[in-house]
């Protein structure tokens, strides 16, 4: 997001994030290394007034760069012959909570997909957390293929919640949140059931430990998975559209458990509709379509006065 100049400081409620990650010196490649086709690569879409939303926090005085939580640089990405992501540059800073708006198929949740490298992209890359996601980098620049091990271990650090709520139907509430961490970190069952046993307390379920999935409502799953999701520890969370499939009176029961993680400093990428949320919970509002970055702003800002005639046109549709 080279439009954005020295990266977004958080704020808006969220605790610290000028000192964690407001702001990227320079806004350079992160730790070195070639950037074939030179860098920065071109900004991802128009970003009208330029500049930056926020004057920008303290720089860090050690001269260390702040390494964003997610830094993509021209992501493009095609399915056949049909480019969905075509250019998405973004970082995503520590602490801060990213909403995603954008038309049916302009390729959010293609993007969400790219971060954990469910989809392979053609071109650009992702770095989470200063670590590029799904390849390696040979000393000459070039990209291979990162190994199944590697890709698995970035992935598991990275939360995701899907549109169906996707827990294991044979499994309970708190089988499904232990089986990752009992699995795949080889934590001990009974560690593993404690901090589960956690973590339905904090998303409002204690007492639907032993309860099957059928037996949950569509927002009680939701929050099992976010559960499920919050038990790996991940540094970053990604939602897709998490409440488009509950019905109306189930929806603020999953966005109180989002604004409570957000108020708690996790990082956030957001894909939603939801635009109460966005306003009273998102740091910035990303607006998509056609697989490129039209427009971006604080969501309050973005909401009453969009830039461009494409998010205007969006807005008029859902607002
Ligand atoms: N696995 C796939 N194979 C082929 N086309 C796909 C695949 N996944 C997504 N697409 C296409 O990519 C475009 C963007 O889809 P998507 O990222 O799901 O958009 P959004 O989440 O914004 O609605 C759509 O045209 C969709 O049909
Ligand atoms: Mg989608």
């Amino acid at each position: 997001m080279q439009g954005q100049g020295p990266g977004y400081p958080g704020g808006y409620g969220q605790p610290g994030p000028l000192s964690s990650g407001g702001q990227m010196a320079g806004g350079g490649p992160i730790q070195g290394g070639p950037m074939p086709g030179g860098s920065p690569p071109p900004a991802s879409g128009p970003m009208p007034g330029g500049g930056p939303l926020h004057s920008g926090g303290p720089r860090p005085n050690d001269g260390s760069r702040v390494i964003p939580m997610v830094d993509a640089r021209d992501v493009h990405k095609s399915f056949h012959h049909n480019e969905v992501l075509r250019g998405i540059s973004m970082q995503i800073w520590r602490q801060e909570v990213v909403v995603l708006l954008g038309p049916s198929g302009s390729g959010k949740t293609t993007f969400l997909r790219c971060i954990n490298h469910l989809e392979k992209i053609n071109h650009g890359r992702i770095y989470v957390d200063g670590e590029l996601i799904g390849y390696r980098e040979l000393p000459n620049g070039e990209l291979r293929e990162d190994s199944e091990a590697n890709i698995a271990r970035k992935r598991a650090e990275l939360g995701m919640v899907f549109q169906r709520f996707n827990l294991f139907p044979h499994l309970t509430a708190l089988q499904n949140i232990t089986e990752a961490p009992i699995r795949v970190r080889g934590v001990p069952r009974a560690q593993a059931e404690a901090r589960a046993r956690e973590l339905l307390a904090k998303v409002g379920l204690a007492d639907k430990a032993d309860a099957y999935p059928n037996r949950l409502s569509g927002g009680q799953q939701q929050r099992v998975a976010i559960a499920r999701a919050l038990a790996m520890d991940p540094k970053l969370m990604l939602f897709d559209e998490p409440t488009s499939a509950l019905d109306p009176e189930l929806v603020g029961e999953v966005l109180k458990v989002m604004r409570q993680l957000a108020e708690e400093g996790m990082t956030m990428v957001v894909v939603t509709h939801e635009m109460g949320f966005a306003r009273e919970v998102a740091d910035r509002a990303i607006f998509i379509d056609g697989g490129v970055i039209v427009e971006q702003g604080r969501p309050t800002e973005m909401f009453a006065n969009p830039r461009e005639e494409r998010t205007r046109a969006f807005l008029r549709k859902i607002l």
